[in-house]
């Protein structure tokens, strides 16, 4: 058995390379390829232990996480857990790896496959709400998929971003980008072209003006519960349709199950990143308004591709710790 570490997850694969078992994850769900049943969660009060197993692509693979809201204040993060993948015909467990450490890659891959298709090309600015673990993933991945020149940070409670750009800056050491933190969330919108939340928020984090956010690249990872909110109601008025990975985002996220039980939002403007990914490999290429939105929520199997690419990536370079027991 395999056991990969922070490190050796690190130095498995490259980027592109897990942004293309996004990819594949979502054509794979949606054609129905594979076997997720909806996570599974055991609380106790607010402490949440989540358990997402999932079949495809000739293999088997269990994520466990623990999201513990109090940890942040105790100097923990607030996201940990395990991933396990076991082999499809005997069923033996063929890799363990740090689970804290797939979510940020998974998740800002899932963020870096939205920007590829929908920011604007010569998109050179991005702007991120919560400057946390999943938000540096997610601008690590935006600075590989546009020529960003600068960024611009905003949290409300974290006290002292420095630890965060200097964690940011040697992700991005290669290239030549300013950094700026801002004041408020409105400041951080009226700069950036592509605007990334990542916050466990309850209220929106945006006023709630149309004109602020039009023609902007959103992409909202933080709401995965019906009481957390992100984006302000005016988004609706902006775009089209939402793009997101699975009809069940629209029972867990309160960014769509909000709306939707307002009647700002119809079922018939939700579309899911995989049938536009198959549409535009075969060529028909969905209009896209000028402004954009993808809603994630997470699914197992972006756990199960990405730790799939991790660990074949990690045998053919023998990176790892062989463990028998
Ligand atoms: N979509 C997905 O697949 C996915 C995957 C993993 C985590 N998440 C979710 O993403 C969120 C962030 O997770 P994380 O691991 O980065 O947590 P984190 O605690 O490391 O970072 C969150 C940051 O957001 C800041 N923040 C919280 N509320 C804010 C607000 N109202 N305004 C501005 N800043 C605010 C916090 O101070 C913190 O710095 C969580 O809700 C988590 O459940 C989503």
């Amino acid at each position: 058995m395999l056991v990969l570490n922070e490190k050796d997850m690190m130095l498995a694969a490259d980027l592109s390379e897990i942004m293309d078992a996004i990819e594949k994850a979502h054509i794979i769900f949606r054609e129905d390829k594979c076997y997720l049943p909806d996570r599974y969660l055991v609380c106790d009060n607010n402490k949440i232990m989540m358990y997402m197993p999932c079949y495809a692509n000739g293999v088997i693979g269990t994520k466990m996480l623990a999201e513990f809201p109090e940890n942040p204040k105790k100097g923990l993060p607030y996201l940990s857990g395990l991933m396990i993948l076991n082999n499809y015909e005997t069923g033996a467990t063929e890799a363990v790896m740090k689970g804290e450490t797939l979510t940020a890659l998974r998740t800002g891959a899932a963020g870096g496959v939205a920007i590829r298709h929908f920011a604007h090309e010569n998109s050179h600015s991005v702007g991120l709400v919560g400057c946390g673990v999943q938000g540096l993933y997610q601008l690590i991945y935006a600075c590989e998929v546009r020529d960003i020149k600068s960024i611009y940070l905003f949290d409300a409670y974290a006290k002292n971003l420095e630890p965060f750009i200097d964690k940011l800056k040697k992700a991005i050491s290669t290239k030549e980008i300013q950094i700026h933190i801002c004041e408020d969330a409105a400041e951080l919108l009226s700069h950036s072209e592509i605007v990334i939340t990542a916050t466990q928020a309850r209220e929106p984090l945006f006023v709630n003006d149309a004109k602020l956010l039009e023609g902007k690249c959103f992409v909202a990872i933080g709401s995965w519960q019906p009481h957390m909110r992100e984006m302000p109601d005016a988004i609706w008025s902006l775009v089209d349709n939402v793009y997101t990975e699975l009809p069940f985002a629209c029972e867990e996220s309160g960014d769509l199950s909000q709306p939707l039980e307002k009647g700002l939002l119809t079922m018939d403007r939700v579309k899911f990143m995989g049938d536009f990914l198959k549409d535009k490999s075969n060529g028909n290429i969905p209009k896209l308004g000028s402004t954009r939105y993808y809603k994630s929520v997470g699914m197992g199997i972006f756990d199960l591709m990405a730790a799939q690419v991790i660990f074949n990536k990690s045998k053919e370079k023998k990176i790892g710790t062989e463990i028998v027991w």
